[in-house]
């Protein structure tokens, strides 16, 4: 054990994600129930630059792990991808004597924490975002959630489209991965799923598909687009114009973010944060918190950050085979 460590803080930084909240509860109360003081950094680094540190105890996280959204809020800082500004933040946390800091977020916020590190703060990693493209591990907080979401707006929308006979393009966020898509795809029944790992950009294959669906009979014809794909308005009305069929585009946005998180989504947020108070607590730096193969581990950050992360071939495979 580290006895050089008797303060930490919490951030948490990037886009939200539900079950942010149960990570940060865990690593208040394993912290606290461990000796340590606990300091909230709010709205990620550019809070950490503006000062905004508040001290926290097991109170200050009741009442939240059935929560969505993060109570230390959460922002997006251009200063702190500069030197000065990192140096900046390192500085403050040596001020306010925080010596390890947990940040929950996904790789543009683990490499600011990789800098924080260098500058000799430790710093351990939380993967939470909603969009499980964070390649060195299998889980992200938030995207269990997210998916859970989706997949019921998404039968919503099937009901309507069935109804009049159409076809229905959704498009589901992941910045520039195609892991919602595929997930809902797949629970949704989607006649296609457009990935941006995958998707060849050939309409006129997809138009095809559409018309030989609805000679087959199928009264719908979901297809589900991915954020990084986009343009489904553009799309709804080529198809629409293509195929004679009614087509609408639905983009479901930020109601992906929000919500109580699902079980999953608290369960492995609560073992995570109290994970990564444990890293610190052995003296650990520079390292970031997975779920890989089974079990909770953990990487160095440089090293998570240069790994890869493709889409399942099997899981894909299936889901252009279950959409016949
Ligand atoms: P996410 O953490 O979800 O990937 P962003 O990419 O928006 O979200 O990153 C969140 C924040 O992390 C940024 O606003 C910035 O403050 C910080 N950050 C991102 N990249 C770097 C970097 N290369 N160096 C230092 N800080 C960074
Ligand atoms: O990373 C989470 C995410 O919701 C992505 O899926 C999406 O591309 C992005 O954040 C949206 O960011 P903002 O909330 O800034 O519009």
């Amino acid at each position: 054990m580290n006895e050089q460590i008797s303060t930490i803080g919490v951030l948490t930084s990037g886009g939200d994600a539900p079950g942010m909240n149960a990570a940060i509860r865990a690593v208040v109360r394993t912290a606290i129930s461990k000796g340590l003081k606990v300091k909230g950094i709010m709205r990620g680094y550019a809070g950490l630059l503006n000062e905004e540190i508040v001290d926290m105890d097991t109170k200050s996280v009741a009442d939240i792990i059935q929560r969505g959204g993060t109570i230390l809020y959460t922002a997006r800082c251009h200063e702190f991808r500069t030197p000065e500004g990192q140096q900046k933040g390192a500085e403050i946390c040596k001020k306010h004597g925080i010596q390890g800091l947990v940040v929950i977020g996904g790789d543009g916020s683990f490499q600011g924490a990789q800098k924080l590190s260098h500058l000799g703060i430790n710093t351990i990693g939380i993967p939470g975002t909603i969009d499980l493209d964070i390649a060195c591990t299998d889980y992200t907080i938030g995207f269990d959630t997210a998916v859970n979401t989706a997949m019921e707006a998404i039968d919503k929308i099937r009901d309507t489209s069935t109804s009049h006979e159409r076809c229905s393009i959704i498009e589901v966020m992941g910045r520039n991965a195609g892991y919602i898509a595929l997930w809902c795809g797949i629970a949704n029944g989607a006649e296609d799923i457009l990935l941006p790992e995958k998707y060849d950009g050939n309409v006129e294959k997809l138009i095809e598909h559409i018309k030989e669906t609805r000679k087959k009979g199928k009264k719908h014809h979901i297809v589900i687009n991915a954020e990084g794909i986009g343009k489904s308005q553009e799309l709804a009305e080529r198809v629409e114009r293509e195929t004679g069929m009614e087509t609408r585009a639905t983009i479901l946005g930020h109601l992906q973010r929000g919500g109580s998180p699902t079980c999953k989504d608290r369960v492995y947020a609560s073992i995570m944060g109290a994970y990564a108070v444990d890293l610190l607590r052995e003296g650990k730096s520079n390292r970031v918190v997975a779920y890989s193969k089974g079990e909770y581990v953990d990487f160095e950050i440089d090293e998570a950050l240069a790994m890869k992360k493709n889409i399942d071939e099997y899981q894909f495979t299936v889901s252009g085979n279950l959409a016949r």
